[in-house]
């Protein structure tokens, strides 16, 4: 069985591209592999949150997973700074990492630009600890978005500069977990591009009916086809993908029909959508207040995390430490 890991920032609420793009399948990702989900506290130090902000985020964030599926008992589900481990491979493969490479990095690059008042060593390091992540766990495979496959393609290089440099097959060179057809991409409601927390145009799996109903309701169209099988726009084929992964195939089919007949009221296909999609997040939401507010069960998820996750790391460090040269007397 192949071991997958996949690293989430603690960013606040999830929202239905997500969902639909990432969590479905590592729900279903669980079943099949030796699965390893971490929320990434240790990175979202470099922009400085406020300890309280740090701490709602990651309780927020655990808890959205858990409510989607996520299974404590099937995948080692853990906190990063609950792992100190990960923090001694980091000071270690700092070591082999160079300042050029370092700079040539484009989310690093990236973010000297946004927060130049604020270009942290960890900034620059960033992608040494996500390799450290990855490492720890000799992971085979990390299922990465676009922005994050620089990142892995360092993590190889790292994990062969070790192995070159001591003489050892130690570790694996992970490659990207590929969802293939299962992949999809959620747009947003606002005409064009992708949902996406920094576009604002969120559908959050934690919002309530009414707010549901206010951003669907504002969604973008046009004035309607006026020829029969006119080609959809891209804001109206927004909509209709939305409804795709919401409603049942009989309602898609009954909006697809009403548009190529020209008989479509945007309303009704407006209200259908903010129905189902309330209709699919709101047990999940009840599930995230629940589980929340739970802080013995959350207490012991990150407990029982925290246990499988240092079992494998320290088998690790102790591995490195020896190759290292780091013998006891
Ligand atoms: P955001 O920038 O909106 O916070 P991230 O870029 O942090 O989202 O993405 C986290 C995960 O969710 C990634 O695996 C990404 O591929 C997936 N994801 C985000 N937005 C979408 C979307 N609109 N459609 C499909 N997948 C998405
Ligand atoms: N850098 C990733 C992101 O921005 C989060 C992350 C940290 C990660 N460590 C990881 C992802 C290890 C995969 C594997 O989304």
């Amino acid at each position: 069985m192949e071991t997958v890991l996949s690293g989430i920032r603690p960013t606040g609420n999830l929202h239905l591209g997500n969902y639909f793009g990432a969590l479905k399948n590592f729900v279903k990702m669980q079943h099949e592999n030796n699965c390893f989900f971490f929320i990434a506290d240790y990175h979202s130090l470099t922009t400085h949150p406020k300890p309280e902000d740090l701490q709602g985020n990651v309780r927020q964030v655990l808890s959205e997973y858990l409510a989607a599926g996520l299974d404590p008992e099937v995948a080692t589900i853990y906190i990063q700074s609950d792992v100190p481990e990960v923090a001694e491979l980091y000071l270690l493969l700092n070591m082999n990492a160079y300042l050029g490479e370092l700079e040539r990095t484009t989310t690093f690059k990236e973010k000297a630009r946004q927060q130049s008042e604020n270009i942290n060593a960890g900034l620059l390091t960033y992608a040494v600890l996500m390799a450290s992540d990855i490492l720890l766990h000799n992971a085979h495979k990390v299922p990465v978005g676009k922005d994050q496959e620089q990142h892995l393609e360092m993590t190889r290089k790292f994990a062969r500069r070790f192995n070159q440099m001591y003489g050892v097959n130690y570790f694996n060179e992970p490659s990207a977990y590929n969802f293939g057809e299962q992949l999809i991409k959620i747009p947003g409601l606002n005409g064009t591009g992708k949902m996406s927390k920094s576009e604002g145009n969120g559908i959050y799996l934690f919002d309530d009916p009414k707010e549901i109903q206010k951003k669907v309701m504002r969604a973008v169209t046009d004035s309607g086809p006026t020829v029969k099988n006119q080609e959809m726009a891209e804001p109206i084929k927004n909509i209709f993908s939305l409804l795709e992964v919401v409603s049942k195939p009989d309602t898609v089919s009954f909006f697809r029909e009403k548009y190529n007949n020209c008989e479509i009221r945007y309303g009704d296909l407006k209200k259908q959508l903010a129905e189902d999609i309330i209709h699919f997040t709101t047990p999940i939401r009840e599930r995230i207040i629940e589980i929340s507010s739970n802080d013995e069960y959350l207490r012991k998820v990150a407990r029982m995390g925290a246990e499988k996750a240092r079992a494998s790391a320290s088998k690790t460090i102790k591995d490195v430490r020896e190759i290292i040269g780091f013998k006891p007397f």
